[in-house]
């Protein structure tokens, strides 16, 4: 589904936003409040404002924005029905790639900055540190959303073919919160908040895809009968 935004509407148009402001106003708007995390990691980096392991707080920024945006593009369907707000689904593809783009910087990092390029390390990590392994499935995941993540290759797939290869993108958040999960040793929380959040996204779309083939999903009980007890 997420990383393009081309197919899948079915969200019924209330309020028509012209087709310009959208393209001119809105987008680079969001456009570049994307890319203030990494401005502002930047900015950080510069400043020596990363703390006494910067490299480790850079990969770990870079992997944070990665999960977030992959979770907020997966939130856009559900956002776009629910508030009957059409034009977000203009976003899911740039909130799609920005995830992507994100987390291709944090594999950079930690390959560039925490392992300086040597391979052999980097593919003992890979096989010897599960949480590495998983997140590298993740990664692997992503490549062919990215890949197929442009109008033609719509056309190319036929949405129905591209929609399920999109599918993807649910085990991968799947493997990503894992990742996060088994990478932190203490305190829970944080990781626990983002996979809460994937729970909830992934039953929406399994209430959905259940309505969709006409399963009721609240079936109320047998009434009592009149004058029971
Ligand atoms: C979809 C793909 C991925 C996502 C969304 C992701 C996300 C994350 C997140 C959220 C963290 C924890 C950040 C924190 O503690 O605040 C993390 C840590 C980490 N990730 Fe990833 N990751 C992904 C793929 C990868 C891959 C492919 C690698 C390397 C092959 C990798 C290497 C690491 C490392 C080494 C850390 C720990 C950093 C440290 O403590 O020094 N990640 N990642």
């Amino acid at each position: 589904m997420v990383l393009t935004g081309g197919v899948g509407g079915g969200v019924r148009r209330r309020h028509p936003v012209s087709d310009r402001w959208v393209r001119w106003i809105a987008k680079p708007i969001v456009f570049l409040g994307c890319l203030a995390p990494l401005a502002w990691l930047g900015w950080l980096a510069f400043s020596g404002g990363l703390g006494a392991n910067p490299i480790e707080a850079a990969v770990r920024s870079l992997g944070d924005w990665g999960l977030r945006f992959l979770l907020l593009s997966l939130a856009i369907t559900p956002a776009a029905r629910s508030l009957n707000l059409p034009v977000l689904m203009r976003f899911r593809r740039m909130l799609g790639l920005f995830a992507f783009f994100y987390v291709c910087l944090h594999l950079l990092a930690y390959v560039g900055l925490d392992q300086f390029f040597d391979w052999t390390a980097v593919w003992d990590d890979i096989v010897k540190r599960t949480y590495i392994t998983v997140g590298m499935a993740a990664f692997l995941l992503l490549l062919p959303l990215a890949a197929t993540s442009t109008k033609g290759m719509i056309k190319r797939l036929g949405s129905n073919r591209w929609k399920r290869l999109h599918a993807l993108v649910y085990p991968a958040a799947i493997l990503a919160c894992l990742h996060y999960i088994m990478m932190v040793k203490a305190d829970l929380r944080a990781p626990l908040v983002y996979a809460g959040i994937l729970m909830l996204l992934l039953g929406w779309r399994i209430g959905a895809a259940l309505r969709r083939r006409g399963v009721p999903l609240l079936r109320r009980g047998p009434r009592p009968l009149r004058g029971s007890a």
